[in-house]
Formats: structure tokens, sequence, C-alpha cells
């Protein structure tokens, strides 16, 4: 299942913006994270960020999508550099808690270009974002339409709706969005409420691999659409959600065939009532900017009946919750590579039984791997820091160390 030579995805580039600290070198972002890594050799575990991919791939989905405004879904990957670049970058941003909507404007966005994306929050946590000058929050029930109402006076809402997730390697269950006919019913109560009903999202479901999975969500926002105008109410945005992928071990459709069957969608629905265009990338933007590194804490011979299996220092409760049930399965790379591989399995360092990586996707690795050798984990800015904010059983949150061209510009 390792795959050597793999590169993590990027066309390096000059950004070309003028500004010495938007210059990159020729070099592919994996060399530039290598050498780092080499140079540096920080304390496993650790997240080496590129922003310079984060910026190619921000520049490559304005161009896939051109009018479709970017609100970066800061959950993924909420590293304060991050933020800025994109901020500096004219990006927008989706967020789910003050918290993030703190850290977005103090690194540069404008309470404009923030959305609160989050269908769980409490009144006094609405009422925060109003007065930090947010306006536009997402819904999709009556008591927290009641909420936005009653602390966001005005204020635009669009209306979540659940869609079939299906081709998606992390799906959101049943936690989320509301039947169309529901949103109807939410999206006319706002106007009563005296908030603006101003469009529909949906989310189809993150590392979604099917490009055509989008149409589902296009219809049903269509039918929402027209059971307002029903009541003489004229929505304006659909919300596209996330959902576009990084490259783990799958291989991934190009992003110009996600736009491509969008853009069809959105003609077969909606013609030349084109509704503006929203979307909320997280994981595209930043998991192929990453390479975690972990190290080899025990590695035990296979015998007998007993597989082999390697402990590292990074698990499921310091950065690798989306092994859970192995549905990201995330490209490898040892200081062992080139050595006979066999097969493995994989975990974390924690006394909990769950934190087991990976048992059945069938990794193999080098045999002669032991305590002390490293192990990255290559397209894994996505979900990983974000996700390791608590200390379980002593074992330190995720530290992150971002790469502007070839310098190390911060950790955090
Ligand atoms: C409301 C919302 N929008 C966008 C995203 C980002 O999704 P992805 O990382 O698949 O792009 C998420 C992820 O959980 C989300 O909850």
């Amino acid at each position: 299942m390792t795959d050597l030579s793999a590169t993590i995805g990027v066309t390096d580039r000059p950004s070309g913006t003028g500004a010495a600290r938007h210059l990159v070198s020729e070099r592919p972002a994996l060399e530039r994270i290598s050498d780092f890594l080499a140079r540096q050799t920080p304390a496993t575990p650790c997240l080496v960020l590129d922003l310079a991919t984060v910026r190619d791939r921000y520049a490559g989905l304005r161009s896939a999508l051109p009018d479709a405004r970017i609100h970066y879904a800061v959950k993924a990957n909420p590293e304060p550099q991050v933020v800025e670049e994109l901020a500096a970058l004219g990006a927008s941003f989706d967020v789910a808690s003050p918290g993030e909507i703190d850290l977005c404007l103090a690194r540069g966005a404008s309470p404009e270009s923030i959305s609160y994306g989050n269908t769980i929050k409490k009144r006094s946590d609405i009422a925060r974002a109003h007065d930090r000058g947010v306006r536009l929050f997402v819904t999709d029930s009556e008591p927290d339409l009641d909420n936005i109402a009653a602390a966001a006076p005005g204020a635009r809402v669009f209306c979540r709706i659940a869609v079939d997730n299906k081709g998606s390697r992390t799906p959101f269950g049943r936690k989320f969005g509301c039947p169309p006919e529901t949103a109807v019913r939410l999206l006319h109560r706002a106007r009563q409420l005296g908030l603006e009903p101003y469009g529909v999202s949906f989310h189809i479901g993150s590392q979604q691999l099917d490009p055509g999975a989008w149409e589902h969500g296009i219809a049903a926002a269509h039918e929402v659409f027209e059971g307002l105008a029903g009541y003489g109410i004229t929505m304006r945005m659909v919300n596209l959600g996330g959902g576009l992928p990084a490259a783990y071990t799958q291989p991934v459709p190009p992003l110009r065939e996600y736009a491509t069957r969008i853009e069809e969608a959105l003609d077969r629905y909606f013609g030349s009532d084109r509704p503006e265009l929203l979307i909320e990338p997280g994981r595209h933007l930043v998991g192929d900017a990453g390479v975690l590194r972990g190290e080899v804490v025990l590695a035990t011979p296979e015998t007998g009946s007993e597989r082999r299996w390697v402990y590292l220092d990074i698990g499921r409760y310091n950065g690798l919750a989306e092994t859970e049930g192995e549905a990201i399965t995330y490209r490898l790379r040892t200081s062992r590579d080139g050595d006979p591989t066999g097969p493995v399995v994989l975990a974390g360092p924690t006394c909990d039984g769950d934190d087991v990586l990976y048992e059945s996707t069938g990794y193999e690795l080098p045999m002669t791997l032991r305590a002390g050798d490293w192990v990255d984990l290559l397209s894994a800015g996505a979900y990983t820091a974000s996700y390791s904010s608590v200390g379980f059983n002593g074992f330190a949150p995720l530290p992150t160390y971002c790469l502007d061209g070839d310098e190390r510009t911060e950790r955090s």
C-alpha cells in the first residue's frame, strides 16, 4: 500500500504576486518539507505545513469555480498562518464557533467575509458573533432559528439540507441538515422573524470521490428555491459545502472534473437564473500541504499467528482521528524505505484499545523498522492538528511548523 515515490501532488511554481514571501522555489513541496525535517530534526510527532501549497490550491479552486466565493473551513486546519495567508488572498471563512471568529478577525479577515456554518450553537455564541459583525448564519432547526432571530436580528440565514453522502470517505451521518420541505418552512419563518432568508447549503460528505455527487444537493437546493418562490421569497445563494478531496492512498479525480459536474448541475437546475455560489473547502486547501512526522515507539516481530505490530508516537488522539474505521488512509514513507516490506498493523501510543490506526487496510512497511525510525504520513495537513487539541494520556497536542518557500517561519 505504500507509495514511496509519491509527491504530495502540487504543481510548484512561483505564485507571481511579486511579494517576496510569496515567491517559492521550484522544488516540489515534499522536497522542501523533507529538507526542513532533515535540517531541523524537530521532535516528533509534528506536522509540517507548506504554505505555498495552500496558496496554490486556493488559486486552483479560484480558477476552477471563478464565480464561487471561497469560504475556507477553518476547522480543517486553524493554524493562524494559514488563515492569514488565505485572508491576504481574499478568501472568506466558514467558522464553527466564536473562537474561530476571533482567530479569523485577528488574522486579517473582515466580519463580512465570515459565515457561521455550525447548525449547533448557543444563543450566547450567536450574540458574540453578531457583536463582532458576523451577519451570515446557517440553520437547520426551529430552536436555532429562534436563537438567531433573538441574538442576531436582521441577519442573513441559509438553511442546511441533508443530502446523500454516498461516495464520501467520511460521511456526516444524520447529525446535520433537514429535508427540503423543512427548509422551505424554516426559511419562510425566518422572514416572519425579521431575518433575511438568503440561501441553501449542503455538504456532500468529506473526501468525496464522486465528482457527480453535488448534483443531488443542487437539485434539492433548487426544490427549496421553488418552494420559497411560492411564498414570494427569492432565494439568492447556494452553498456547495466542502467535500473536495486530498491525495490519500486512493486515486482522486482531478479538480476540473468536479468543477465541470458542478457547473453542469447548476445549468440543469437553475439555467439562466443562476444563484450566487459559495463553497467551503477545508481538506482540499490544506490536506496535501502537510506532512506529519512520527516515530516508531515499538515494533514487535511477527510470531506464528501473531501479526507484526508497529506502534507510533502519533495515534488516534494526537492527530490521527480520521483513521477511525480506517476511513482516511494516508500515504506513508519511512526512514527504512528500500528495505524488504511485509504486512503490519499500525497503532498509536496511548493506553486505549481503540488507538489502532490500520489493521485491515493492508499496509506493508519495511521489515527492518524499529524504535526511533521515522514514519511520515503524507497529505496530512487537514483534520490532524485541529483534532489533537487535548493532551489525552499526557501526549501533547500536535505542534505545527509552517514553511514559507524554503524557510520555516513559525511554530505553533
Ligand atoms: C459546514 C462545513 N463546511 C465545510 C466543511 C469542510 O469540508 P471538507 O474538509 O470536506 O472540505 C465542513 C467539514 O466538516 C463542514 O462541517
